[in-house]
């Protein structure tokens, strides 16, 4: 192996450092701790490890957290009501509704229900605009921590070529426009492209995330390119990536593990939306650099 293993982990827990220091000098000028309200539809067990995972994040950084839980069998009007509370509660700067939802809800409505400017996911297309357009706003959380790590890694894109593989409103596409809005040269890559070995043979930067167990092969990647994996694959073997990582950290200069690469990097993130949240909400300024 001759990459350099990119350590998520750390990373994301020197952020959540700097988060905790903005946060205190937030409480000191608000009088009141940013809030993260996390609502969880059911009791599918991922969800659940996720959900107390962001309770425990939110607490360390010195946030409040709200929790709410629904039953599985929970009607649409239902979550729709608990959205209209959480919009109009003052103590509310981030809401997230976890994901998937179950089969009677769409998910595209509940969405739509929640206030923009409390939409730290970055999935309301308000916000899903705003990032195509290159307007300030709230950015997804996945590809946040991935252009984050890269800029870390690489410094400047500019002119680098990038592909992109898996096209979801989630993680491909806005990875995508950040790295476009960073002056990289992307390629978009799906199911249907044809010749993907030869594809990611040019790219300087790839990001898989497509969801299938080490898709990407260690003779597809160019020497010397930077692998960012997105992929959170349970097998039988245990969790894996989207990328075969003994082939492709034999040639690349740089590749996230999994776990412990974009992984953590994805609740930092949220902490820094709600952050951000809540000193747009009150007119506050951040600190340029401080994050
Ligand atoms: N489920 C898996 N990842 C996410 C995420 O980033 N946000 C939400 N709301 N649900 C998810």
């Amino acid at each position: 192996m001759s990459a350099d293993i990119i350590d998520g982990k750390a990373f994301a827990a020197a952020l959540r450092a700097r988060i905790a220091a903005q946060t205190e000098v937030f409480r000191a000028a608000a009088g009141r701790a940013p809030g993260l309200a996390v609502v969880l539809v059911g009791d599918d067990p991922a969800s659940a490890v996720y959900v107390r995972n962001k309770g425990k994040a939110t607490m360390a950084a010195g946030m409040a957290g709200f929790e709410h839980r629904l039953p599985v069998d929970c009607v649409q009007a239902e979550l729709l009501a608990l959205i209209d509370r959480l919009n109009v509660d003052p103590a509310v700067d981030g809401i997230l509704v976890q994901m998937p939802l179950p089969r009677q809800i769409d998910a595209d409505a509940v969405i739509l229900a929640i206030d923009p400017a409390k939409d730290v996911d970055g999935f309301h297309p308000d916000n899903v605009g705003r990032l195509a357009i290159g307007m300030p706003g709230f950015v997804p959380c996945t590809p946040q921590g991935c252009l984050m790590l890269l800029r870390d890694r690489l410094g400047d894109l500019s002119g680098l070529d990038a592909v992109v593989i898996g096209r979801s409103a989630i993680v491909g596409k806005p990875v995508a426009q950040l790295l476009t809005a960073t002056n990289c040269t992307v390629t978009l890559a799906h199911s249907r492209t044809r010749d993907l070995a030869s594809i990611v043979r040019r790219a300087d930067i790839v990001v898989a995330a497509v969801g299938q167990p080490q898709m990407v092969k260690g003779a597809w990647i160019k020497p010397g390119a930077t692998v960012i994996d997105v992929g959170i694959n349970r097998t039988e073997a245990g969790i894996v990536g989207d990328v075969d990582f003994g082939g492709a950290a034999a040639v690349a200069a740089a590749i996230t593990p999994v776990p412990g690469g974009v992984g953590p990097m994805t609740i930092a993130c949220l902490l820094r939306n709600t952050l951000i949240a809540a000193h747009i909400r009150i007119g506050l300024h951040i600190a340029e650099g401080a994050l």
